[in-house]
């Protein structure tokens, strides 16, 4: 089902170590086209979202964006690395709006966590299988209130071994430097895996390369 770049699903996920967390934050700014995506997603903000669950929210930078465009969000931003919610509650430290809480994205979401307006996630579901990927649509698309949407900004496969390496060179990695936690899988499969689970409107709504933005809405 996955494309030819995706990696090997019994992979360990880095992520837990706070030293991967902080490599990726001090490369962040230099991965093309990243800052293009994420404003791709909040320029299709719909006009006043209330409660937003941002998933795998790293430091909190997709739900400060969202949070800077569209005043009186609140809601609830996640992640499982010790690293990287330090540094979203020092963002948010402030704000009574927005929860920072630890969810490991392998698990169902809480429904305790109430519903969304907006559900949004930026280069972070593709550490799970495709088997855990499509649970999850279901799962969100569960949380999302009648017309809420999903965006999720994510690393997708590219189709080909060798388009894959193209874009390991255009981002400055190679195969051995490359995250082994990735399970990529490709926008069709998860086109196909929202529309599945019954979301409506879905599209991609842009991509370079292996960056994508996937979306869909809740009937
Ligand atoms: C590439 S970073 C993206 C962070 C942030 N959303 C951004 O756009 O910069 C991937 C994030 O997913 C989180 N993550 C990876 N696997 C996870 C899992 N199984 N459960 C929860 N969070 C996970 C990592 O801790 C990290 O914060």
């Amino acid at each position: 089902m996955t494309g030819p770049s995706a990696t090997d699903p019994s992979a360990t996920n880095r992520w837990v170590a706070p030293e991967w967390a902080q490599r990726y934050l001090g490369e962040r700014a230099t991965i093309p086209h990243r800052d293009e995506g994420m404003a791709a997603l909040v320029e299709l903000l719909p006009p006043a979202p209330e409660r937003v669950l941002d998933l795998g929210t790293g430091d909190g930078i997709l739900m400060g964006a969202i949070r800077a465009a569209r005043a009186g969000v609140s809601g609830i931003a996640c992640d499982f690395s010790d690293e990287m919610l330090d540094r979203a509650r020092a963002r948010f430290g402030t704000s009574a709006e927005i929860e920072v809480l630890r969810h490991e994205l392998d698990d169902p979401l809480p429904v305790e966590w109430g519903e969304f307006d907006l559900v949004v996630s930026s280069f972070a579901i593709h550490h799970v299988s495709d088997e855990r990927k499509r649970a999850l649509y279901g799962e969100v698309l569960n949380r999302l209130v009648p017309g809420g949407r999903f965006y999720n900004l994510e690393h997708v496969a590219s189709p080909t071994e060798e388009l894959h390496d193209e874009f390991l060179v255009s981002i400055g990695k190679t195969r051995a430097t490359d995250d082994p936690s990735n399970r990529l899988a490709s926008v069709e499969d998860q086109l196909t895996w929202l529309r599945e689970a019954g979301f409506v409107q879905v599209d991609c709504h842009w991509k370079w390369l292996e960056l994508a933005l996937l979306a869909g809405r809740k009937p």
